[in-house]
This record gives C-alpha cells, structure tokens and sequence, in this order.
C-alpha cells in the first residue's frame, strides 16, 4: 500500500497508530535536531516530524526537502503536546512522528507557491495550472463543482429524465455567436460546427419521444470574453415535452432548492420570484438585475419636459427620457472628483453623453452646479420623486433609454458594492419572463431573434407576428441570481407554419430556411410533441455558489481574454502536411 491515510484523515483518535502519508511539502521549519514538515494533499494537510529519535538517515533526507517535492513519511500519530494545537487544522491535533521517509520526486524551485498568501498574476497561474490547482481555493471550487454537477444529476434521474449525448460534430445552430468551425478531410471545403448549444439536437429528441431530456453539454461560442464568459463552457441543458412555462420553470425551482438546502444551508421560498422584462428594464436598466438591493431607477422625463435646463428638457423633447437614481447616504462620501470617475464611467463604459447630480443638504434643498438652471419648485418636486432625504446623491442620465438603462444598471452595480448594500455571501434568485421575440438590429435593419429562432410567442401575441413584431413576447425565461443571467429557456414553436413565419421574420426566405433547417422543419411535420426547455450556465452557477467573480476560477483549464490555453499553447499552428490533408490554406498569420 502506497499510504494508509490522507493528509486530511487523521485525529487525535488515531494516536499511536503507524501510518504512511503522502503528498506535497508545504513548508518545511529546520530546528537542527529535527525538522516540522506540512505535508499536503487535496484532502488537507498534516504536520509531520523528523525528532531526535527518527534515525539520521531520515534526518538527512528531510534537510534534502525543497518546496513542493513529492514525499512519503511513515511514523506513528501523537497527540501534539499541550497548547501547540492547530485549531485551524482538521488534523491540528496530532503530528506523525517519523520512522522512515523517502523522497518520491523532488520538485524544480516552484514560480510560485500553493500556499502564498499573495495570489501570483492571472498569466503565470494559467501557465503552471498544475501548480495553481494546488491551491486550496481551486481544490475547494473545482469540489463545489463537482457537488453541483452530481446534485443536478441525482436531482433529474429522480424525477425521471434521461441523459442523452448529442453530438460535438455537427451543424451550425444560430445561438447568435460566431461557431467554431471544423475542417473535414473527407470532405474537403466541408466543416462541421462545434455546437453553441445542443439546442436543434434536445428538440429532435422531444420529436422522437425522448420527453424529459437532460445533458451536461459542452457548448463552444466564439465571442467577445468577459468574467462571465468563455468560449468553451458546460451547460446543463434539459428539454420537456408537453410542458408550459410554468412546468420548466417549476423543475428548475426544485433544483434550486436543493443546490441552495444541500451546499448553503439555506431552505429558499419556491416558486422563486418573476419578474417581466418590461419591469425589470424600466425598475433597474437591465434584464438580470441584482435584486439583492433596491436603488431602483426612477424615470423624471415629465419634470424635464417641463424644466429650464437645456440638457433635461432637449432630450425630453427630442423623445429621449431622463432617468437616474438615488444613493442613500452617499452624497458625502462622493466628492466632487469621486464624481468626475463616476461620470467618466458612464460615459467611456456605457456611451452617455454626461451625469448631472444633487446632493441633499441638511435642510433638503438640492445642491449642484447645475441647481441654478432650474426653480426651488421644480427641485423640490425632482427630490421628491426620488424622495431623497438630506445626505443622499441623486443621479441622472438624460439620454435614449437605452443608453439611460445602460449607464444607470452600471452606475447602480457600481455604487453598490462600493456602498456594500448588499451581504456578498447572501444569494437571491429569481425569474425574468416575457421577453420581447425580436430585437431591432439597427446596422443590419432587421429582425433578430432575442433568444433563438425557435422561441414560441405567448398564445396571446400570435396574431402580432404578422403586425407587430416589436410588442410580441415571449415564452421566455430567465434564471438570474445576483445580477446574473444563470440560465435561459423557452417554449419551442412546435408547429412548422408558425416557425416558417418566425424564420420569414428574421429574414431567412423558404428556400434558406429549408437549406440550414430542413431536418428541423421537417421533424416538426411528424408529430412534434408541444415542448420547451432550458440551459443552465454550470460554470456561472458554481460562480455563484463559490462567491466568486469569474468563471476562469471555476474550469480547470479555463481560456484567457483572448482565447489562449497559456499552459498548452493552443491555438497553434499546425503541420502543412495536416493542413494539406484538410485542402487548407492559410491567407494570414497571427504574429502571438
Ligand atoms: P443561452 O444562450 O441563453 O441559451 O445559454 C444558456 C446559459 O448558458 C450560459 N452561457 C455561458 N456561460 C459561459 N460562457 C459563455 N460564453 C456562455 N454563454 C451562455 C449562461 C446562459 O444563461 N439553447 C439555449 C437554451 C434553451 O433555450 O434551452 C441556450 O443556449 O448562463
Ligand atoms: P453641459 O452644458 O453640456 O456642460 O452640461 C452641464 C451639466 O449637465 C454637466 O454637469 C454635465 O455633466 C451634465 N450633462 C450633460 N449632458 C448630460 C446628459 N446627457 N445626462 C445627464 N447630465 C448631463
């Protein structure tokens, strides 16, 4: 036997019994006769002696140890003596005292340690993954994962889904992202499209009867990466049959019950909180707004209408609206130069033309630079609409509305985490609905599909396909926890004529349509059951849960901002002789 326990297994319980260890050298501490060795691995770490009774040939090996060599000790546990207790140790209450020990590969001097304090830079992390995966935190992330990902496993075989693997090979899906595109040799001018999502795949199986599908799917998008973003990221992707809404939304409550019951310990009120798109966009600027706080816009374009500020009452008249928000408490936090940084924030970030502010004074009169271009009357009513209190600072952004929500949901994520209004450990989830279908894409001047093409308006909204695209909602729906968007689904249209007309919407004329979704329009003709679905974003979930801010933290070999490997180097080039197999010539090479 390699060891008889891990380096977390061991207490004061186990004294006087022989053990083998194994692991990394954490630390090690020289006290001449004898040395302390932190030995280490995934399940903790133990603190492990050579005394003055281990034999001098142990001794001698122990001087040896550099950082992160790979040991093995065996001794017997002792209790550790009075007071030198490690009550920050699940093992802090005994040490192993050796009687032999061998080194099993020593280590080049590490650029970096899994202990040290100071995190080393993202760049030098990714390069020596294997180093930074030591680390503690990532060993504890990459469990939560895994906890997740069992948990939402266990969670629908229970309630009878069948997971199904759908192919890595395949076609194009319009998720809306750039597809990564893979050459075929057979084929040569052929390739496959890694999927975006197995969406057309979970649909076919409803057509084949397969109600009640679940996968953990990996999903490739090539897109602008964000925190929240990469281009190669798991989803858990589950489709219904005969199902409303309601029914999607209802399963996916339970899942979160139970992740918040089993890994927080929280028991969380279901059904969970909706919200329509409308209210969320016209109470926060955005469709996953972190509701963990409130500082809710607030819309004053009529008290601009009717005001003698030129900036206020021009874009009031010119259709645009005036919104902003109020910070409690916070007007003297913010001085004048704090409010210079929030005022190029808005406009570098989130493309407003300017921030305009008052502050409170103790007597509730607003003050501001501004304040001269408009009557007491007009100012009481703008604090009052707010109603503001003396200390607070108001905010606005005049503007279309939608560089007002843009710039006012950045403002207000901003102001509140440098206010902390909000416990970052605490979690609220909730549901945005009825989203809009299309979005007006004014570069291309058209239609596009808000979710995917394959999204059913509400039964109320069928009518509006023919004249009124732009108020048609749909069954849509999103999970969003603390101010992100966790997951996304729908009701498909299960009926081809209606789905010719959506495809029509969007542009795609019959004969296109037929060619890139023919299967599709096809399986709907054979007895497609009425069915919807939705995709979780596993990595953002475990995000979530981890308290953290980036996914990059949550995959194990995460890709940087601009879509390296650091540590395998991929993308790379490729052999010409590859490259001429695959009737593939390269017009242009990246210098990096
Ligand atoms: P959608 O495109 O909304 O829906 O994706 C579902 C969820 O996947 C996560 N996600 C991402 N996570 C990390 N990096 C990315 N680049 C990324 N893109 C998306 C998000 C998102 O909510 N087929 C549909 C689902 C359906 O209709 O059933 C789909 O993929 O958490
Ligand atoms: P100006 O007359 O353009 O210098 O603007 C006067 C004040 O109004 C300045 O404090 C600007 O920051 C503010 N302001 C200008 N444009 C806007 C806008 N679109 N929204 C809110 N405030 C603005």
């Amino acid at each position: 036997m390699y060891r008889t326990h891990t380096c977390g297994d061991l207490r004061a319980t186990d004294s006087g019994k022989t053990v083998t260890l194994c692991g990394w050298v954490d630390t090690t501490r020289d006290h001449g006769k004898g040395m302390f060795i932190d030995l280490r691995d995934r399940f903790g770490v133990t603190q492990v002696c050579v005394t003055p009774d281990s034999s001098a040939a142990d001794l001698a090996v122990a001087k040896e140890l550099g950082r992160e060599f790979v040991i093995r000790a065996t001794g017997t546990v002792h209790p550790r003596p009075a007071g030198q207790e490690n009550p920050r140790l699940a093992t802090g209450e005994i040490e192993v005292h050796v009687t032999s020990l061998a080194i099993l590969n020593p280590s080049a001097t590490p650029p970096f340690l899994p202990g040290q304090k100071e995190l080393p830079g993202e760049d030098l992390r990714l390069k020596h993954r294997y180093l930074d995966l030591r680390r503690p935190k990532m060993q504890r992330t990459l469990e939560l994962r895994s906890a997740i990902i069992k948990r939402m496993r266990d969670y629908f075989e229970q309630h009878r889904f069948i997971d199904v693997e759908t192919p890595i090979l395949g076609r194009s899906t319009p998720e809306g992202a750039r597809d990564y595109l893979v050459p075929s040799r057979v084929h040569p001018g052929s390739f496959y499209a890694l999927p975006q999502s197995p969406q057309l795949y979970k649909q076919i199986m409803m057509v084949a009867g397969y109600d009640r599908y679940v996968q953990v799917a990996r999903c490739f998008r090539d897109e602008d990466l964000r925190a929240d973003r990469q281009p190669e990221f798991t989803q858990l992707d589950v489709e219904m049959s005969f199902v409303d809404s309601d029914d999607v939304m209802g399963m996916i409550d339970g899942l979160m019950a139970k992740l918040m019951r089993e890994l927080k310990g929280v028991e969380i009120t279901t059904p969970l909180p909706r919200m329509t798109y409308d209210e969320a966009m016209r109470r926060f600027g955005h469709d996953a707004p972190d509701l963990r706080y409130g500082m809710e816009l607030v819309d004053i374009t009529d008290l601009a209408a009717a005001c003698d500020f030129r900036v206020f009452r021009g874009t009031a008249d010119e259709g645009g609206c005036v919104r902003g928000l109020c910070a409690i408490g916070a007007a003297e936090r913010y001085s004048r130069k704090l409010i210079d940084e929030l005022t190029e924030f808005v406009r570098n970030d989130h493309g407003a033309k300017g921030l305009a502010w008052f502050k409170v004074e103790a007597d509730g009169t607003l003050a501001s630079p501004i304040a001269k271009n408009f009557d007491g009357a007009m100012l009481t009513r703008i604090a009052e609409r707010f109603s503001a209190k003396p200390g607070d600072l108001i905010l606005l952004v005049a503007d279309a509305w939608e560089v007002t929500c843009r710039a006012l949901n950045g403002l207000r994520r901003r102001l509140a985490a440098e206010l902390k209004l909000y416990d970052p450990d605490s979690m609220h989830l909730s549901w945005i609905v009825e989203f809009p279908m299309f979005d007006w894409d004014a570069e291309e001047g058209r239609w596009v599909a808000m979710h995917h093409p394959f999204t059913a308006p509400r039964d109320q909204d069928l009518a509006k396909l023919a004249d009124d695209p732009k108020g048609c909602r749909a069954k849509a729906y999103d999970l969003v926890i603390n101010g992100y968007e966790a997951g996304g689904g729908t009701i498909r249209i299960h009926d081809s004529k209606i789905q010719q007309q959506v495809f029509g919407l969007l542009g795609l004329d019959e004969e296109e349509a037929v060619r890139r979704f023919g299967f599709l329009l096809d399986a709907l003709r054979y007895g497609a059951p009425p069915h919807g679905g939705i995709a979780l974003g596993i990595d953002r979930v475990v995000m979530l849960f981890g308290g953290l801010d980036n996914i990059r933290d949550c995959i194990a070999f995460p890709k940087t901002q601009r879509a390296m490997d650091l540590m395998t180097e991929a993308p790379n080039t490729v052999d010409p002789k590859q490259l001429a197999e695959l009737a593939i010539a390269v017009l242009r090479q990246s210098k990096s």
